[in-house]
């Protein structure tokens, strides 16, 4: 995904752009650029690739002056990260600029019928394809007035695309205006004090107004210093709200923290709080979610359960599959998203299905979504991004409430999912056959855990050094059971996408299925074992990879002193019921791949080739 923001108004556009940029970084960050318009009927740009200090330097010796303008931060699709295939693009006559986010899936078509018309291309981008379809529709436009005759050519122009796109356009004819649309890819509205701005994200302009319009599919906008309209595709005005972002812009910031991943990993005491804030019911020993929509007697006919996400969300959504059988005895399955929007999976009329997604804007998960409600099944969104195109699409669902979450690797999002799985379980689970008992002991330990995670977090420094003793190891392997098998998938997922070395996740008693072979004297094996129903065996799985010499990093309860006879490192977590585990057993994994990539000198908030969200496929 790419991050655009779009500014109008009094002041200087390029630092606002430039600032806006930076807060979109996490978005993707091969290159970037800006267009402004200085009113003399001339649009100057500037782009390079590589990160945002290299377009600010470009600007210092080369400034681009002018109060309205677009910019970009690209994650590459078609084109290689080059100063060439950064946007903006340019159409034809240099005098439109385009900045965009999505695929244009039948650019190659275009792009040859518009060679054949002489125009000459300078980029390998789909997008330079789009803007001079609308440079030509624009030229070739009867319209006198040229703020309709820009709209009208983006509207024409996007009629005859496919794919997705969120886009800000301008024209040098028309200063102080500019065009947006959104069809598959986040926009948004910032309306300003004398000043209008379009994103792809609010973090981008929430230092500037909380005032924000969430564009749907199909609308197209145009805005001025002081004005704005909302229309659709066909010209006719669409339906807006304004919306007051929930969060402020120091909760966007990094703080006194070197990485926003760091920060976001010690917000998680106040983010699983939010999780769960107003949903514990004590004279029920239940839980509550509001947002799903569904009536007791709706709740109680449910036969079936399946939870889709991607990556980390699909982890939340094991861990959530073991919590809703072993609490509320539904039988629940978790799918990738990408393999159930394809796969053709058979749901009855009493399945409910869930998706998991962070951003809200993960082109698959949104696609497995929209594919459950073709066949009119209700499909529930458990999503972090207030707005966002899951977080509206969906029959309902709830929000995680974590605050926005920057830093590319997925930290207190998990946590925060699987809190709210917990509490779907328990809300289920007390509709059957759980316990007064049972469904207390769980909102009593569900409140402890904000102060258990505290706990934990006071052992990073110790972490550090576990992780720099192994510094050079090759790769990694994460192994636990049951509730915390797919912490260890999640904890590799982790080590992987922002240290780069090779790590797995496994079921432990696979280990001698052919996992075995990997375990040397240089790839450490982590244990995820509290001592919980399957400690003893996990106890055994560790006594075979130390009888090949493998280094062992045990995590366990507090008191299993006994590990550290056959451990090499031992991360002691608090005690806590076995579904509720992986919410505490993750903090450490978090640590560790955050150190470890540290000390490798990796960029954890931006990993290479990664994005925050796969809006694109
Ligand atoms: C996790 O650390 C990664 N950033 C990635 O796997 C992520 O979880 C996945 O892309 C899903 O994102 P979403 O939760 O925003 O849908």
């Amino acid at each position: 995904m790419c991050g655009i923001i779009g500014y109008v108004g009094k002041a200087s556009a390029a630092p606002i752009l430039v600032e806006g940029l930076r807060r979109l970084e996490y978005r993707g960050y091969d290159s970037s650029g800006i267009a402004v318009s200085n009113g003399s009927s001339s649009i100057e740009t500037r782009k390079k690739s590589g990160r945002l200090v290299n377009l600010k330097t470009l600007l210092s010796t080369e400034p681009a002056v002018g109060n309205c303008g677009i910019s970009h931060t690209r994650w590459a699709t078609h084109g290689e990260p080059s100063d060439a295939n950064a946007h903006p693009h340019l159409d034809q006559s240099g005098r439109l600029a385009l900045v965009h986010n999505g695929v244009i899936e039948n650019y190659q078509i275009i792009k040859g019928r518009l060679l054949k018309q002489g125009h000459v291309f300078q980029s390998q981008t789909d997008t330079e394809v789009l803007a001079h379809l609308m440079g030509r529709s624009y030229d070739a436009s009867t319209e006198t007035d040229p703020q309709k005759r820009l709209v009208k050519a983006v509207r024409e122009s996007l009629k005859q695309v496919t794919g997705t796109y969120g886009v800000a356009v301008m024209h040098a004819d028309v200063p102080g205006f500019l065009v947006g649309a959104r069809l598959g890819s986040p926009l948004v509205v910032g309306l300003g004090k004398g000043e209008n701005f379009l994103a792809s994200d609010v973090s981008a302009i929430v230092s500037h107004t909380t005032n924000a319009i969430y564009l749907q599919d199909r609308d197209l906008v145009y805005i001025t210093e002081d004005d704005f309209t909302v229309e659709n595709f066909d010209g006719d005005e669409s339906a807006y709200e304004v919306s007051q972002v929930e969060f402020t812009a120091e909760a966007a910031e990094k703080g006194d923290y070197p990485h926003y991943m760091l920060k976001e990993i010690f917000e998680q005491p106040t983010s699983i709080q939010n999780a769960f804030r107003g949903r514990l019911i004590d004279d029920q020993a239940s839980a509550i979610l509001g947002g799903l929509g569904l009536t007791p007697r709706e709740l109680r006919d449910i036969e079936r359960i399946v939870l889709c996400g991607c990556g980390t969300a699909s982890h939340a959504a094991m861990v959530g599959e073991y919590m809703i059988e072993h609490l509320a005895r539904i039988p629940t399955e978790v799918e990738i998203a990408s393999e159930f929007r394809y796969r053709n999976p058979p749901l009855d009329k009493n399945t409910l299905a869930f998706v998991i997604s962070q951003s809200g804007e993960t082109i698959d998960t949104l696609a497995a979504m929209r594919e459950g409600q073709r066949k009119g099944h209700r499909v529930l969104g458990i999503v972090n991004s207030v707005a966002s195109t899951i977080a509206r699409e969906s029959d309902g669902g709830s929000y995680l409430h974590s605050g926005p979450e920057i830093g590319v690797a997925a930290t207190k999002s998990f946590t925060s999912q699987v809190t709210v799985l917990a509490l779907l379980a328990l809300l289920l689970g007390r509709m059957r056959h759980l316990s007064v008992d049972y469904g207390q002991r769980l909102l009593k330990e569900i409140r402890e855990l904000p102060a258990k995670v505290e706990k934990i977090l006071e052992q990073t420094d110790y972490i550090r050094e576990i992780a720099l003793k192994y510094i050079d190891a090759p790769g990694m392997l994460f192994l636990g059971r049951q509730f915390n098998y797919p912490t260890a998938l999640e904890g590799a997922l982790k080590m992987k996408e922002i240290s780069y070395i090779f790590a797995s996740g496994h079921a432990a008693a696979e280990l001698k299925h052919g996992v075995i072979a990997l375990v040397s004297e240089s790839v450490p094996s982590v244990f995820i074992m509290p001592r919980d129903s399957v400690y003893d065996k996990n106890v055994s799985t560790l006594e075979e990879v130390k009888a090949r010499k493998g280094p062992v990093i045990a995590i366990t309860t507090e008191g299993s002193t006994d590990l550290e006879r056959i451990a090499d490192d031992v991360i002691y977590i608090p005690e806590v019921t076995e579904c509720l585990s992986p919410i505490l057993a993750v903090i450490p994994l978090q640590l560790l791949s955050y150190h470890f990539a540290v000390a490798r000198g990796c960029d954890v908030d931006k990993p290479r080739n990664l994005a925050k969200s796969v809006t694109v496929e």
